[in-house]
């Protein structure tokens, strides 16, 4: 008796979590409308050689206001915040990944109820939960750093080409936008090739935004 009700309840919550459009690891299935367009869980965290060669690049200083997209731990913003004084957003769709990055900095609370919206500020970096394709006050960048995809760089292309401030520096870690796709997308301004413990080879791309009335937007 007991093991059939037993039975009856796990198949029960087995129907509720699909019901709900959850698996049981809490990734969501389906689209719902605040779902994003793009969101490949991978988290490759960026080697440190990599994150310094970006900082060069870019001429990183403390007036510069970083947006990492996808920015997994954040440690990014982090670093550059310790390093230069600058401040920074992070923006990231896994809140595993939002966790690690409250506990990289242990003096913030954990919040159990992390949902879209969900924002931890720090003095000079900020952690948000949500999607890096709708971000409203992307225009505050100075620089963008990102390691996503060429799919999220396509989709991602219009957003920028709309509200970027010229002279805004992009970096990305190995992924160029698919010229093919985007025939008309920026032109790189330098490319450096990074040595790290895992691999002699990852790629830095930087752009630079160019002035309004030379975009097509
Ligand atoms: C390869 S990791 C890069 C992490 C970090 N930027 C770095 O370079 O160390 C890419 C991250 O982007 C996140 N991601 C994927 N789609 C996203 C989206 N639409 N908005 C925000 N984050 C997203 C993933 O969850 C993953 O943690």
């Amino acid at each position: 008796m007991l093991k059939r009700a037993l039975c009856l309840s796990v198949f029960a919550v087995i129907l509720a979590v699909f019901a709900s459009g959850m698996t049981v690891g809490g990734e969501k299935k389906g689209k719902g409308k605040d779902d994003p367009k793009y969101n490949n869980p991978t988290f490759v965290p960026t080697a440190d050689e990599v994150i310094h060669k970006m900082f060069q690049m870019a001429k990183v200083n403390k007036n510069d206001v970083i947006f990492d997209l996808g920015c997994g731990d954040n440690r990014i913003c982090f670093m550059a915040a310790k390093k230069f004084g600058s401040r920074g957003v992070g923006i990231e769709t896994n809140p595993v990944r939002i966790r690690e990055a409250m506990d990289m900095f242990d003096k913030y609370n954990k919040n159990d109820a992390i949902s879209y919206g969900t924002s931890v500020k720090l003095p000079l970096v900020e952690t948000r939960h949500g999607d890096a394709l709708a971000m409203k006050d992307i225009g505050d960048a100075t620089v963008v750093v990102m390691y996503m995809f060429p799919e999220f760089m396509t989709l991602w292309f219009p957003i920028a080409e709309k509200h970027l401030k010229p002279g805004t520096r992009i970096l990305s870690h190995d992924y160029e936008w698919n010229y093919d796709t985007l025939p008309n997308a920026w032109r790189p301004v330098a490319t450096a090739t990074v040595k790290s413990s895992s691999r002699d080879n990852h790629k830095v791309i930087m752009w630079v935004v160019p002035p309004r009335k030379s975009r097509s937007k």
